[in-house]
């Protein structure tokens, strides 16, 4: 991880909208308990704030936002070892966010990639939090100093606007008091794809559950997936060159490769020669072994809701502690009179 004058710490965040895909475990979660695991301060957010930004159900919302915490558990991250929360419990992200509406400029949203691609046409017709989410996103980094942030690759925009939300900020009002923060993006997962359509994101939008993995799936479910992903033909080659064309192949090599924990090329060295009849049984074997565990512990940890909600209360207590100095020292910087 690069130089910084302030403290490492990490933060990121998911948002509780059902379905948690395998991209979303590859690409985030496996990565949060890594950092978590190597000893640095990490906090991890189950922002429902973000997710209010399209329609959810009420209960649905409150279900969602309990799964994804029973999600992160059963993956690794440990409530004594890292901060785990949901976003609304911590009013002071939405205070920051505010802030930042001020500091962001319309140009700048405007080149957000991901509003164009959930808005399609309908931008008219999306909330006005859609179009301000990304300054949202900026407050939930900054609002603890965090300078380390581990996403999947579609996120990257957004961690580049939080470097720039903070700069502004800082040269605005002749400070140096927000850090520039990093994303983390890396490993052989950082964007999985649709198991229809090489060419698309694997996501929890999409209207084919075929195209995605969830983390819900039972063992079944995983094996018929795999065994209908769209492949080509041919057999798999001995470099992973040879797969530059062959986006569907490449992206079940790089799913085996973040599940066993290998690189690309040394699963490519491994599997040469191989076709799909043979591949294909065995990446269902090791998806089943890995995921099957986590499944099983997210039921378990659903069974007792009060214990969950217990764990969000207590980490959005640590939240806070660490975010209202901040979110003070912040409407300080910018005039604001707290006399209370
Ligand atoms: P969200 O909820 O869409 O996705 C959560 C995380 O999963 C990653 N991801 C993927 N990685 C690899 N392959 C895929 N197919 C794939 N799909 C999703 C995402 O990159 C992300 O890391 N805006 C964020 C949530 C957020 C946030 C934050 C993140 C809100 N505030 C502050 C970091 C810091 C989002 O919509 O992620």
């Amino acid at each position: 991880m690069g130089e910084t004058s302030f403290t490492p710490r990490v933060f990121s965040g998911i948002q509780p909208s059902g379905n948690l895909t395998l991209g979303n475990y590859l690409g985030a979660v496996k990565r949060f308990v890594e950092m978590q695991n190597s000893g640095i301060e990490t906090i991890y957010c189950m922002v429902d704030l973000h997710a209010i930004t399209v329609w959810q159900d009420p209960d649905t919302l409150r279900h969602n936002t309990r799964e994804l915490a029973a999600a992160y558990i059963a993956c690794g991250l440990d409530p004594k070892k890292s901060i785990l929360f949901n976003q609304s419990q911590v009013p002071a992200h939405a205070e920051l966010g505010w802030l930042f509406n001020c500091v962001a400029r319309l140009g700048w949203m405007n080149r957000m990639t991901q509003f164009k691609d959930k808005a399609g046409k309908n931008a008219e017709k999306m909330s006005l939090g859609l179009y301000a989410y990304p300054s949202l996103m900026a407050a939930d980094i900054l609002i603890y100093h965090a300078t380390h942030v581990p996403v999947g690759e579609d996120q990257k925009q957004h961690v580049e606007l939080t470097r720039d939300i903070a700069a502004k900020f800082n040269h605005d009002f002749k400070t140096d008091f927000f850090p520039e923060p990093e994303p983390i993006i890396d490993g052989a997962a950082t964007r999985v794809m649709s198991l229809r359509d090489g060419s698309k994101k694997m996501s929890k939008s999409d209207p084919s559950d075929m195209s995605r993995i969830n983390m819900t799936d039972d063992a079944d479910t995983i094996a018929k997936k795999i065994r209908k992903a769209k492949t080509d033909p041919e057999a798999l080659p001995d470099n992973l060159d040879d797969l530059k064309d062959r986006p569907e192949a490449r992206n079940l090599v790089n799913i085996r490769a973040a599940l066993t924990g290998q690189t690309p090329e040394q699963v490519i060295a491994e599997v040469a020669g191989q076709q799909f009849g043979t591949f294909k049984p065995d990446l269902v074997e090791i998806a089943v072994s890995h995921l099957a565990p986590i499944t099983d512990e997210m039921n378990r940890l659903m069974a007792d809701v009060g214990e969950i909600d217990r764990v969000l209360g207590d980490g959005a207590n640590r939240a806070a502690e660490i975010a209202e100095p901040i979110l003070a020292k912040t409407y300080d910087i910018a005039g604001m009179i707290r006399s209370r």
